[in-house]
């Protein structure tokens, strides 16, 4: 079977709707690191692991990979100008944010939908991306409407009522 084209690819992946998160870190010289990202997702829950995905041509590629800890902030529904904030290149991204310190003492917004704290747990190669194994630590729900990336557009889920109020309910 050909290989799909690359622009064919993004046009369909753009339709699978992804959560939007900012994803923190602090270096050893305690250098603030943080990127917008949706590659974010649940992994294993015994042991707690997650995983979330920084491009190889990120500048801050080498603070996440030689890190030991990363914090993930779930944005909410009203944070899509952070997430656009956070998806520049640039001086220091931090300045002028809500951004504090929370779980493991890494940047965390207190508004955000959920945070969820990882030290390191493995670093795999994902192509132009490496893909970061986290070891969840800490987590905190902050009860907010998530914020969505779908058609390559900042969404909120449309509030429709629930197909079924549990997967557990179906069996
Ligand atoms: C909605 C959205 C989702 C993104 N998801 C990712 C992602 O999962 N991984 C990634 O490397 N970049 C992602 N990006 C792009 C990065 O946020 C952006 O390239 C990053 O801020 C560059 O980091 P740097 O300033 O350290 O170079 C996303 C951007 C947007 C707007």
């Amino acid at each position: 079977m050909p290989t799909p084209d690359p622009a064919e690819f993004a046009r369909v992946m753009a339709q699978v709707p992804a959560p939007v998160t900012v994803v923190t870190t602090v270096d050893a010289t305690g250098r603030r690191w943080g990127f917008t990202a949706s590659s974010f997702t649940s992994l294993s829950l015994d042991p707690p692991l997650v995983l979330v995905c920084p491009a190889k041509t990120a500048s801050c590629h080498e603070a996440f990979v030689t890190g030991t800890r990363f914090l993930v902030n779930v944005l909410a529904a009203d944070q899509a100008d952070i997430a656009s904030h956070f998806a520049r290149s640039g001086a220091d991204k931090f300045a002028g944010t809500p951004m504090r310190p929370y779980e493991l003492g890494l940047p965390g917004l207190p508004d955000a939908t959920a945070r969820i704290a990882c030290t390191l747990y493995e670093v795999l190669d994902g192509g132009d991306h490496s893909i970061l194994v986290g070891r969840v630590e800490a987590v905190h729900a902050g009860g907010a409407d998530p914020l969505v990336y779908h058609d390559r557009q900042f969404t909120r889920p449309r509030g429709l009522p629930a197909l079924q109020t549990s997967l557990l309910d179906s069996t």
